[in-house]
């Protein structure tokens, strides 16, 4: 009959016949949370086992990094019917019948993913203990897009999208008293979620005002796993990528942006959402600097003095469009200069000034530079011939031929022409005492 069989199928039993133990894996592929069940199935499937008379047992065995041994999940003695299982599974169900041993695993999660072995034992007329093996791959491949998309309807369930910086409103913020807790609802989720640990934090309610209240998104990384790049990709859709949104007790707070950038915002200031670039309070920082500080950027944030650098005002400037503030104080007083459209060019350009139309109270002091270059007193860009306008104002800035603004001018200085002026306010012969240029972008 066996022999009419492969008679009859030909070519195609040929193969079978000379591996008669076969392991089925499906899938082959897990990804967390998509993948329901993982089912690993040994079996004999042909009685006429070459060289083995008597099929004596079935086991499945799967691969262990630590030990780099496979070990036995599980082993059937195929004449008793008699299952030994030496793993416990959180989630499985194993079957066997007549030559096949399956273990059905549920939800399976990374360290399923590992290879798996099936092995025969049986004798024959001439040895004792005839070997067979068989094995195959289980490889794990989370599927990010699918788990951000997971996360993030699980996020607009929960209510976490108060989590996200870009979307918080004042009145939001306000109902919630000091920490929000996330974590996912669904037993696979939360199997895949809980090692992110998705916490979002205010980090202090308004009835605690001498607490810091920092608005955080906070992913935790715990255990082994690396979600290294998923973590990349989910923090890209919750990390502020400008000061827009960014809430805080604190009129000036700092942020890490999802560039990497830090900067301070500015939260209050016409509604707040404000990148500071450059910005001066006490003196404590000295800006009469070359091109390549003006470019990387100088100050201290914890001095409250700094220029974030050229090369990131330009950065940020060269997408979206964005609004040019200025705020200042002369005598207590304080005032504000306001650009629509500023930009700076690139570095080949010189960080060209580019600015559009101007509102505020204080004049429009920085129109007359707009479209020059970056001048410093090691780079003279300026329009005015035989002069370095920078050394001779002792500043960085737009210079033309030279100034009617001079704001990285020298601190609290009378001298003409070099101090921090804003020709309106202080002609050319006093300085403000408080300098803030910002940007923010338009919605
Ligand atoms: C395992 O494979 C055998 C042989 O193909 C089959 O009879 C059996 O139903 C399979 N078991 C499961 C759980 O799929
Ligand atoms: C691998 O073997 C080690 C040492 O016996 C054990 O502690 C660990 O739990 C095993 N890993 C898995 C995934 O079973
Ligand atoms: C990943 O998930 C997305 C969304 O569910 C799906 O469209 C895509 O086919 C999945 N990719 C893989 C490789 O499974
Ligand atoms: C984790 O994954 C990231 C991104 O795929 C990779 O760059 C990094 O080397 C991995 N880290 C480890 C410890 O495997």
């Amino acid at each position: 009959m066996a022999f009419l069989l492969s008679l009859l199928l030909g070519v195609y039993l040929a193969p079978l016949a000379l591996s008669d133990l076969i392991i089925n894996v499906q899938p082959e592929v897990i990804s967390p949370v998509f993948t329901s069940q993982l089912m690993i199935n040994c079996s004999v499937t042909n009685n006429q086992v070459p060289n083995i008379d008597v099929i004596k047992s079935v086991s499945l065995s799967r691969f262990n990094e630590t030990i780099k041994d496979f070990y036995v999940l599980l082993s059937l003695d195929t004449q008793t019917f008699n299952l030994q299982q030496f793993v416990q599974f959180r989630h499985a169900q194993v079957s066997f019948g007549n030559l096949f041993l399956s273990l059905t695993v549920y939800n399976p999660v990374q360290s399923d993913a590992q290879t798996y072995r099936c092995n025969v034992d049986g004798d024959n007329s001439v040895q004792k203990n005839v070997p067979m093996k068989a094995k195959k791959e289980v490889r794990y491949e989370p599927n990010v897009t699918a788990l951000i998309q997971e996360i993030t309807r699980l996020k607009i369930s929960e209510d976490i999208e108060k989590c996200s910086s870009k979307n918080v409103e004042l009145s939001g913020y306000n109902n919630i008293r000091s920490k929000l807790h996330f974590v996912g609802s669904s037993e696979i989720v939360k199997e895949l979620i809980e090692p992110l640990t998705v916490k979002c934090s205010f980090l202090a309610s308004n009835d605690r005002p001498y607490e810091d209240s920092v608005l955080q998104s906070m992913y935790i990384l715990h255990g082994k796993t690396n979600y290294t790049s998923l973590l990349q990709e989910f923090q890209k859709t919750l990390i502020p990528e400008s000061c827009r949104g960014i809430i805080h007790k604190k009129e000036r707070v700092e942020v890490t942006l999802a560039s990497g950038l830090k900067v301070m915002c500015d939260t209050k200031t016409d509604g707040g959402g404000w990148i500071i670039f450059q910005r001066r309070i006490n003196g404590k920082v000295d800006f009469y600097r070359g091109w390549k500080e003006y470019r990387d950027g100088f100050g201290d944030y914890n001095i409250g003095e700094f220029y974030l650098g050229n090369e990131n005002i330009f950065s940020l400037t060269s997408t979206g469009q964005y609004d040019l503030r200025i705020d200042l104080e002369l005598n207590n007083k304080k005032y504000f200069a306001q650009y629509e459209n500023f930009k700076i060019l690139s570095e080949t350009e010189k960080y060209k000034l580019q600015i559009g139309d101007y509102s505020g109270n204080v004049g429009y002091e920085l129109s007359y530079h707009n479209n020059m270059f970056f001048t410093t007193f090691d780079r003279d860009n300026d329009v005015h011939s035989g002069t370095n306008c920078a050394e001779r104002c002792s500043g960085a800035w737009w210079y033309r031929s030279c100034h009617s603004s001079n704001l990285n001018g020298l601190w609290g200085s009378t001298s003409f022409y070099k101090g921090m002026n804003w020709y309106e306010l202080t002609e050319w012969s006093n300085s403000v005492s408080f300098s803030e240029m910002k940007i923010r972008e338009r919605k």
